[in-house]
């Protein structure tokens, strides 16, 4: 059996489903840049049918990309199918993926069908999309869930109508990797065509149980050759398998004998260049990504390092492109280094946004003594704010031990000059209530995070917040090195989103 694996990434479509993770056409088309360096063989770049946004980026992505395929998600509907095969008429490869549930809780609740109607349901499916398109991929969803002689059944009839991979997706993060392997195993030995060759089969596990990599792992070890992932794991609920676990795994058990295409040198970037977009950070502990990932705290550890690295790391953090000799930029740098830092972690931009950018950097390389890649990324993503119909435009709070914080702010609607000052339990409190007095709603803070961007008192604060107002969540980000202000600017964010 040939032991090349197939790397599909849905960070612009499963992962991209996450709340409060939308990305604009030109975010995107960055970041299906960056995973064409990285070496991912198909992109599924969205769910054309959707919405006009998604239509647009596959064809943006489509004409931006030259390697990889282009992959668009449809259900087995024949219109699905027509907008997805319009919006990837510029791909140099393009595929086309389509599918129905198959587990019993999805053929009676979702679709009040039966089993033999869903298999003719997916075998027209295949066929249609093959009027278009000779690369099909078909997903049967839940199939986690599925019983294995049913799937068989189903996964023989789309190979017949001539699906070339056949997804099998562990929906709702339920299986047990040896249960998941065994189930890829089953197919593998009950599905003509499999072994020949004629059709791959595909994992797609989520992470509700925190089994997604396991699960994938398990499910390559006993015959599937493609494997679905996002960056740094992200997608809906507990997220997707993510990208750089399983190609590290396969690259520290080379025994294993699974080759990719994948440069893990581009993992580390492609992580941060995620997570700035997204405005998601990656938890400090997240495997070969996370800011600890590499940081040994234990006096026994630092002890072995410093003796031999290879006593307590398994992984160089240069093969994941960490590098800790990288330019750290002052107040002194100019605009060339700026572009030229900024194109090594995968941005590209007109000469115009260049110089905001680097008008940004040099405000904040006054206040930080260092600017780190985190920054950078987080100030060429700042120019969102820029269109906002209310900005902010001063705060200042009085806050101590033994004082009550009092706010002031000063705010433009629509151009208009606002200002209110409140006190309240603490200095966010006190700001985001003088913020009330002039935008007067129905609203309530749901959810506030701080993260500082790499570490110093004098750092970047990233805050995060979800804001409820008429019955729906808003998600909302700021950064500043003042975190009061970035909270604020947070609160403002989601404010700006409102759709009344
Ligand atoms: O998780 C899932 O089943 C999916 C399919 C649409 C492929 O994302
Ligand atoms: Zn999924």
């Amino acid at each position: 059996m040939d032991n090349r694996l197939f790397f599909f990434d849905t960070t612009l479509r499963d992962g991209e489903q996450v709340p409060g993770c939308q990305l604009n056409t030109v975010e995107k088309i960055q970041v299906a840049k960056q995973l064409e360096s990285l070496g991912v063989d198909v992109i599924e770049a969205g769910f054309p049918i959707s919405s006009p946004g998604d239509f647009n980026s596959v064809i943006e992505i489509s004409k931006a990309v030259t390697w990889p395929t282009i992959c668009a998600l449809t259900r087995a509907v024949q219109k699905d199918i027509d907008v997805a095969a319009d919006a990837l008429k510029y791909a140099k490869r393009k595929r086309i993926h389509t599918g129905i549930g198959t587990s019993d809780p999805h053929i009676k609740y979702k679709f009040n069908s039966n089993r033999e109607e869903i298999i003719e349901r997916a075998v027209a499916a295949v066929k249609y999309a093959k009027k278009f398109v000779e690369d099909v991929e078909f997903y049967a969803e839940d199939a986690g869930r599925t019983e294995n002689e049913y799937l068989a059944r189903v996964v023989q009839a789309v190979v017949d109508a001539g699906a070339t991979v056949v997804n099998i997706p562990d929906t709702t993060g339920y299986c047990l990797p040896q249960e998941y392997g065994e189930k890829i195993k089953y197919l593998m030995e009950h599905v003509d065509g499999l072994s020949a060759g004629r059709a791959i089969l595909s994992t797609h596990c989520h992470n509700d149980l925190g089994m997604a990599t396991a699960n994938t792992i398990s499910g390559v070890l006993n015959g599937a050759r493609q494997v679905e992932v996002t960056i740094n794991g992200i997608g809906e609920r507990a997220g997707n398998t993510s990208l750089e676990e399983v190609a590290m795994i396969f690259r520290c058990h080379k025994h294993l004998g699974i080759q990719s295409n994948i440069n893990t040198q581009k993992i580390y970037s492609s992580s941060r260049m995620v997570s700035s977009l997204m405005n998601m950070p990656v938890q400090p502990n997240k495997a070969i990504v996370g800011r600890n990932a590499f940081a040994h705290s234990s006096g026994i550890h630092q002890d072995g390092v410093l003796k031999n690295v290879q006593t307590y790391e398994i992984i160089d953090p240069h093969d994941v492109g960490i590098d800790d000799n990288a330019i750290v930029l002052t107040a002194r740098s100019g605009r060339a280094a700026l572009k030229h830092r900024l194109s090594v972690l995968g941005v590209e931009m007109s000469q115009e946004r260049l110089d905001k950018v680097y008008a940004d950097f040099l405000v904040l390389a006054d206040k930080k003594k260092e600017i780190h890649d985190d920054d950078i990324l987080m100030l060429a993503g700042a120019d969102r704010a820029t269109n906002h119909f209310i900005k902010l435009e001063s705060l200042q709070v009085t806050s101590g031990k033994g004082v009550r914080p009092v706010a002031s702010i000063e705010l433009s609607i629509a151009g208009e000059h606002f200002e209110a000052a409140a006190s309240g339990n603490g200095p966010v409190d006190a700001a985001i209530k003088a913020l009330k007095k002039i935008i007067d709603r129905q609203m309530t803070l749901k959810e506030f995070t701080i993260q500082a961007i790499s570490k110093g008192s004098d750092d970047v604060g990233k805050v995060h917040m979800q804001v409820e107002y008429d019955n729906i969540l808003y998600y909302g980000f700021g950064a500043n090195t003042d975190i009061i202000t970035a909270s604020v600017e947070a609160y403002i964010d989601c404010i700006n989103k409102f759709k009344k």
